[in-house]
C-alpha cells in the first residue's frame, strides 16, 4: 500500500488535507519559482441518493434517484485523468456511495491506478460481507459519522431511527474485516455538551482518527443558523480539541474549522514552542481551508467545486478534463491568492495556516472571498500594513 500523505500522516479521509504554511511542502513541485498546485485529496460525491435524512446535510440529500448522475465510463475516465497529473486520496462519498451498483468496480479501478481509495458510507449497508468487499476492492479506510453520544441524540440529528445502531454495527463489521475507520462528528448546539462523551466513545470504539466538523450553514444546514454555536464557543471548542490532542490515542482533524490552526500556533507559542515540521510533524503542515489549493470536490453530476460546502461551480468534468479545471478555474486561482481575501482574512498573520472557511463566508456574506464570520481573532495593524506593502511591491 502506498500513501500520498506526508510521512507520519495518518491519511485524512474527509475534509481538507494538509499544506505547508507557505503553500509549499516537501514533495510539492515548483517551476520558475512558482508553486505547482496539486490535488492531494478529492471528495467525490458518487451519488446524492441517501438512506439518511440528516437535518444538516450540505447536499440536502434524499433517497432519490437523482437524474443525470455520472455513468460508470465517466467515472473511470475521471480517475484516469486524475492520475495523469496527480495522486490524490479519493474519498468516495455521497449521499450513500454504496447505493451505486458499480461502486466496487470504481474502487478497484482507482486502486489499480495506484490511488488511495477511501469511502464515507452511512452505516446501514456496511454488512460483514460489504466490509470484506471493501478490503478486496482496495479501500483503505472508511469514515462513519457519530453526531451524538446516545442513539436518541444521533438519530434525532440523522432523522432515521436505528441510524446510531447501524453505525455501531458497521464499525463492528469493519473491525472484523480488518478495515481501518475514522469517525466524523458535526458539532452544533445539539451536541456541543456531549463532546467529551462522544470522544470517549470514539476512543473506545478504536477509531484511527476523529474529525470534528463545525456546522456550515449550507444545504439543509442553511435553515439551522440557530443551531450554530457562537464564535466564542467555536474558540472554546477548538481550544478544547487542542488541549485534548496530547491526551488521546488518535488523530484529530478539525474540519470546516480553519481557525483551529491559528489557535494551535497561539497555544504552542504561549508554551514557548515554535511550530515546525521537525517538532510538530503533521500538525505543522496542516492548513485550515485547503479548498481549491490541495482539495477539490466533484459532484454526482460532475460539477467541480472547491469543497462540498460551497456550491459555486468551478467547472464540469463532462465538458473538460478535471486536470484542466484544476489548473485554470478562476475560483481555484482565487483560493490560492490568500492576500486577496477580504476583511481580516486577507491580512491576518495566520492567513497562510488558516484561510477562514470560504463556504461560511459565502453563506453569511454572499461572497466566498469575504472574511470568516465565526472568527474572534483581530489581526494587528502591522499585519495589514505588511500585506499592503507586499501587494504594492508585487504590483497588486
Ligand atoms: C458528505 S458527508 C459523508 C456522507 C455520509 N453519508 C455520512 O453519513 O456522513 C461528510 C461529513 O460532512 C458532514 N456534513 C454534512 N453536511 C454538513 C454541514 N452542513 N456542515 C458541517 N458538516 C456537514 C457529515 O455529517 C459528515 O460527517
Amino acid at each position: 500500500m502506498h500513501d500520498h500523505t506526508p510521512k507520519g500522516h495518518p491519511a485524512a479521509l474527509d475534509g481538507h488535507t494538509t499544506g505547508h504554511p507557505h503553500g509549499m511542502k516537501p514533495g510539492d513541485r515548483e517551476e520558475g519559482g512558482r508553486k505547482i498546485w496539486l490535488p492531494r485529496l478529492i471528495a467525490w460525491e458518487l451519488t446524492r441518493s441517501c438512506n439518511l435524512d440528516c437535518i444538516h446535510c450540505r447536499a440536502a440529500a434524499r433517497f432519490g434517484p437523482y437524474p443525470n448522475e455520472l455513468k460508470t465510463e465517466e467515472c473511470m475516465k475521471f480517475l484516469d485523468d486524475v492520475v495523469s497529473f496527480s495522486k490524490p486520496i479519493i474519498i468516495m462519498t455521497g449521499g450513500e456511495p454504496m447505493l451505486r451498483d458499480d461502486i466496487w468496480d470504481i474502487a478497484r479501478h482507482g486502486t489499480a491506478l495506484g490511488l488511495r481509495m477511501v469511502m464515507a458510507p452511512c452505516g446501514f449497508l456496511v454488512t460483514e460481507e460489504a466490509a470484506k468487499k471493501m478490503i478486496e476492492a482496495g479501500i483503505q479506510r472508511v469514515s462513519l459519522s457519530i453526531d451524538g453520544a446516545t442513539a436518541l441524540s444521533h438519530d434525532n440529528f440523522r432523522r432515521v431511527p436505528g441510524a446510531f445502531a447501524s453505525v455501531m454495527k458497521a464499525i463492528e463489521n469493519c473491525k472484523k474485516a480488518g478495515l481501518e475507520f475514522q469517525v466524523n462528528t458535526t458539532i452544533s448546539r445539539h451536541n456541543i455538551h456531549e463532546l467529551p462523551q462522544i470522544l470517549d466513545l470514539v476512543i473506545k470504539l478504536g477509531a484511527k482518527a476523529h474529525h470534528p466538523f463545525l456546522l456550515v450553514p449550507t444545504g439543509r444546514g442553511a435553515a439551522l443558523k440557530d443551531l450554530e454555536i457562537s464564535p466564542e464557543d467555536y474558540e472554546k471548542t477548538l481550544t478544547w480539541f487542542y488541549e485534548m490532542r496530547e491526551k488521546v490515542p488518535l488523530q484529530f482533524k478539525p474540519t470546516c474549522a480553519p481557525h483551529y490552526y491559528r489557535i494551535f500556533r497561539q497555544k504552542e507559542k504561549e508554551k514557548g514552542r515554535n511550530v515546525t515540521q521537525e517538532t510538530h510533524g503533521l500538525d505543522a503542515m496542516s492548513k485550515g481551508c485547503m479548498g481549491g489549493q490541495t482539495f477539490a470536490f466533484v459532484s454526482h453530476t460532475g460539477k467541480v467545486q472547491i469543497c462540498g460546502f460551497l456550491e459555486t461551480e468551478c467547472g464540469d468534468i463532462r465538458k473538460e478534463p478535471f486536470s484542466r479545471i484544476w489548473n485554470t478555474s478562476k475560483v481555484f486561482q482565487q483560493m490560492r491568492a490568500w492576500d486577496d481575501y477580504k476583511g481580516r482574512c486577507g491580512y491576518c498573520e495566520f492567513r497562510s495556516v488558516c484561510g477562514g472557511c470560504r463556504a461560511r463566508a459565502f453563506a453569511f456574506a454572499g461572497d466566498y472571498m469575504e472574511e470568516e464570520p465565526f472568527c474572534t481573532y483581530e489581526p494587528g495593524e502591522a499585519a495589514k500594513k505588511a500585506r499592503d506593502f507586499k501587494k504594492k511591491a508585487s504590483g497588486g
